[in-house]
């Protein structure tokens, strides 16, 4: 009966190797569907954003998601920050 603590390694372990790397375009799916009714991507981009920082950005996500009424993982978040991180804000 070894086989069931095998899967549970397997399924454990890609999990957490696609953990590390943000998903950018399912953050821009993401963004697509869902970011368009308040604000689009001048608030990004305008001389007094108020994100200053990586995790500020992140942050941001999830108060807007959340805002939304919308349920994501921390993983929809990432891939969603780290896609705006990419696209516009370009933290370190
Ligand atoms: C319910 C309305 C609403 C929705 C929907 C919404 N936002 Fe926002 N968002 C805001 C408001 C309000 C601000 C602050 C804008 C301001 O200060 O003028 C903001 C600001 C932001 C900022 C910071 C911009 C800056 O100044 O650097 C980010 C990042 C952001 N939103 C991301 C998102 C994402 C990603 C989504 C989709 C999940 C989303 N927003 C959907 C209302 C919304």
């Amino acid at each position: 009966m070894k086989l069931p603590i095998f899967t549970a390694l397997l399924v454990f372990s890609v999990s957490s190797a696609t953990a590390f790397a943000a998903d950018t375009a399912q953050g821009k799916k993401l963004i697509d569907e869902n970011c368009y009714t308040c604000h689009g991507n001048d608030v990004y981009t305008r001389e007094n954003r108020m994100i200053q920082n990586r995790p500020g950005l992140a942050k941001q996500v999830q108060r807007c998601e959340l805002a939304q009424g919308l349920q994501w993982f921390d993983e929809d978040v990432e891939n969603v920050a780290e896609y705006l991180n990419q696209q516009f804000y370009h933290f370190k």
